[in-house]
């Protein structure tokens, strides 16, 4: 199946399952313990029917959404993703591509390939920046300072990641185990990594050609003198200073003084966490369970929202991930209070089918639906969604 004959996001995500190494896959694909955040996080959209009004004049439907001061084409963005350049040699770079020119934000990852002052030459006006703490305080505000100075439009913190989590896929195939809330190992050689590897020859040529694994790009200046760290230096040095598992609030507290442009806490979950938020002075969060892929037990972040958002009301701007695969999931969760909307997975699919193109076209999926969802339920403007599009069980009770 080529890139053109993709309809959906789940024809994307089918094609990048055949075209990496198991191994590869999984890590973008998997959840972890019993997988049961995955389905949890789809079944909350699959609940939600959404309610059409006609003889409405839909003639002209505009999605632009505006966030922080800035107004963007449609009203969703990238999520961080680590490793892209993994998956998809050069990923983080065709993803901020992909995102300035369908004027969206990108948020990029602290785990990624290329660096945030790379991603921000090519997307300058759409590029975030995502923290993973250090475990030395001066490491994390030189992160800070880095991002402040390359001027990236908002520093999103990480928060729900204070140990690594048990990812049975990752241990099972050898990708990656965890020891102590860390990751202890990583790519260990098995037999069935060979036999991947021969049945996937496109991308073990391209990742043999460039050298074998991508280096962490937001972490190599900080090693040794910052001039010319190896790729394992900087692999080494990420993973040495994450995760922070002594973060708390007051470093919170720090970081907010240091950045002076939009901060965002992504993955809050309680409601007295995204009050606590707002309380220090953030300007918004990302409801998120980090793509299922942290807490197996977590509620799918749709389910979170109502209760935060009536938790914080507008005193932060409330944004959601986790479980976004149709145009009409965005609208569902902007019925319940989001203000915006990522996801993390489809574009990666979109990569690892066909590299910028690839992401162009699932961004092009998901603006197309939405358009498409916008018309047929009557409703030519994002400022009127609300409550009243959705189907509820007491319906024909309370009407
Ligand atoms: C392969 C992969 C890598 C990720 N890396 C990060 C990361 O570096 N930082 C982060 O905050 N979240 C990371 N996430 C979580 C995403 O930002 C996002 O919360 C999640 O993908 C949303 O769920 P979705 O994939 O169902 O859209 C990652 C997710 C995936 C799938």
């Amino acid at each position: 199946m080529k890139l053109d004959h993709a309809v959906n996001i789940e024809d994307l995500h089918r094609m990048a399952k055949r075209k990496l190494p198991k191994i590869i896959f999984d890590f973008i694909e998997g959840g972890l313990e019993d997988e049961h955040g995955l389905e949890r996080n789809r079944a909350a959209f699959a609940k939600h029917q959404l309610l059409p009004r006609y003889l409405v004049d839909v003639s002209v439907r505009d999605q632009s959404a505006s966030l922080f001061g800035r107004t963007y084409a449609s009203p969703f963005g990238i999520s961080p993703t680590g490793g892209a350049g993994l998956y998809r040699r050069d990923g983080d770079l065709m993803l901020a591509e992909a995102a300035a020119e369908a004027n969206i934000p990108f948020i990029m990852s602290g785990g990624s390939n290329a660096s945030m002052e790379e991603a921000m030459r090519i997307a300058p006006n759409n590029t975030w920046f995502q923290l993973y703490a250090a475990k030395e305080p001066e490491l994390t505000d030189a992160l800070i300072g880095r991002a402040r100075d390359s001027g990236v439009g908002a520093l999103v913190l990480t928060v729900d990641v204070p140990v690594s989590s048990k990812r049975e896929r990752n241990w099972r195939n050898g990708f990656a185990t965890v020891r102590n809330g860390t990751i202890k190992e990583a790519l260990k050689l098995k037999p069935s990594i060979l036999l991947e590897a021969m049945t996937h020859p496109a991308w073990v040529i391209d990742y043999v050609r460039r050298g074998g694994a991508p280096g962490l790009g937001n972490w190599a200046p900080h090693v040794g003198n910052g001039n010319g760290a190896t790729v394992s230096e900087s692999i080494r040095l990420g993973r040495s200073q994450t995760p922070a598992a002594a973060q708390t609030w007051r470093d919170l507290e720090r970081y907010r003084r240091l950045f002076p442009r939009p901060l965002v806490i992504k993955g809050i979950l309680h409601p007295a966490d995204a009050s606590r938020a707002a309380e220090i002075g953030v300007d918004g969060i990302i409801v998120s369970n980090h793509g299922a892929r942290q807490l197996d037990q977590a509620p799918a972040s749709l389910d979170a929202l109502p209760a935060i958002k009536a938790a914080v009301g507008d005193k932060l701007t409330v944004m959601l991930d986790s479980g976004v695969r149709r145009g009409a999931d965005i609208l569902i969760a902007s019925c319940l209070g989001a203000q915006f909307v990522f996801f993390g997975r489809p574009t990666l699919y979109g990569a690892v089918v066909g590299g910028l193109a690839g992401v162009k076209k699932a961004i092009d999926i998901f603006r197309t639906e939405i358009d498409l969802v916008m018309g047929q339920i009557g409703c030519p403007s994002l400022s009127e969604l609300g409550p009243d599009f959705l189907w509820r069980e007491d319906w024909t009770q309370n009407r």
